[in-house]
């Protein structure tokens, strides 16, 4: 964090809020830095007239496709949300450039924070640097989250049944009074969402009209289209889909591919003449008996494999990962860093 995070006037973005644990460090580095601990003079830049908060102006800005992730941040982060030093959106990261845009264009004339913004236009504009672009440090923990992991409704983990969903971003976008409300409340639970200009416009870029499937090519993209009637938002798409309709090849593609398992084909058939699959156990018997005896350690890293190959084919995660980085060549800038954490789970 002391590498990515050295000026306290500075904008750091994370684009995988998550739990918030590393957006907290981020805020508690620029306290830091703040309290004294400057940055030398080569990397000290001169305060922007567009931050406004807290003692030192140093801001960092969370995004994160799972709505759920900034709930849960909201509470932790609670008292950086309302100093104005942290603000969320609920975004795909492959949308960062827009998101900083969007945001510029709308809230560089309003000088309210996200805690007191109402839900109005450019509720993070006070976050954006004055020439909308430009950002100090971003910072992107690839992956799936711990608590993405333990909900089986998302159906992410392989330890308990779940539906076969494994969607990151499915959920309804919550609005800033909800976010607000998550922050200054100490229970769990949560309103669907009502609309949110910031929210909804990162939620709207974040949708994929014509979903490319990364590096599959078209095999995929086209077994998905097929499967999916038509639709290939990568919103409607689950693993359901992808275990219960994907030709036999391109089921093996992801396997192989994305989850680097090396009994794809093996598999894959398996699974196919098994359909329907109905849950997350039910693929998870279907693995094991693929597998040759062995310590219970090798059959958890096999599952892991197929649960990531499957993950990252729902979410199109090669694809925004390479979109996120051609954005971060735009909107970091110079001398400023790009952190990142490689996807494993
Ligand atoms: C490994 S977790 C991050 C954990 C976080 N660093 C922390 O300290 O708790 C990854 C997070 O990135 C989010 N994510 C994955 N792909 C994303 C994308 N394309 N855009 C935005 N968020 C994404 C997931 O929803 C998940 O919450």
């Amino acid at each position: 964090m002391d590498l990515l995070v050295w000026d306290p006037n500075g904008v750091y973005v994370d684009g995988t809020l998550g739990g918030g644990g590393h957006s907290l460090a981020i805020c508690e580095r620029l306290d830091e830095l703040a309290a004294g601990n400057a940055p030398s003079e080569e990397a000290a830049v001169p305060a922007d007239s567009s931050l406004k908060g807290p003692k030192s102006t140093g801001k960092c800005l969370s995004l994160d496709r799972d709505p759920e992730a900034l709930a849960t941040a909201s509470r932790r982060l609670a008292t950086h949300l309302a100093s104005g030093r942290w603000a969320c959106a609920a975004a795909d990261f492959r949308t960062l450039e827009a998101v900083l845009r969007v945001n510029h264009s709308s809230g560089s004339s309003s000088s309210s924070s996200s805690s007191d913004s109402g839900g109005g236009g450019g509720a993070l504009g006070h976050l954006v640097p004055s020439d909308g672009l430009g950002v100090h440090g971003l910072l992107l923990d690839l992956g799936v989250s711990s608590h993405q992991l333990d909900d089986r409704k998302r159906g992410f983990s392989f330890r308990d049944d779940g539906p076969l969903d494994m969607r990151m971003g499915q959920q309804a976008v919550p609005s800033p009074e909800e976010l607000r409300d998550w922050a200054t409340s100490s229970g769990s639970s949560r309103t669907s969402s009502s609309d949110s200009e910031d929210c909804e416009k990162g939620n709207k870029d974040s949708n994929i009209d014509d979903a490319s499937f990364g590096d599959l090519g078209d095999e995929l993209s086209a077994s998905s289209d097929d499967a999916d009637s038509g639709s290939s938002s990568s919103s409607s798409l689950t693993a359901a889909t992808i275990v219960n309709t994907w030709p036999v090849s391109a089921l093996e593609r992801v396997l192989r591919d994305y989850g680097e398992e090396p009994r794809a084909h093996k598999m894959a058939l398996r699974i196919t003449e098994a359909r329907p699959i109905n849950g997350t156990a039910h693929l998870v018997d279907l693995v094991r008996s693929c597998l040759p005896p062995g310590p219970p350690k090798e059959k958890r890293k096999a599952l892991t494999r197929v649960f990531q190959g499957l993950r990252i084919a729902v979410n199109d995660e090669m694809a925004a990962l390479e979109a996120v980085l051609e954005a971060a060549a735009k909107v970091v800038r110079p001398g400023g860093d790009l952190k990142e954490k490689p996807t494993r789970t």
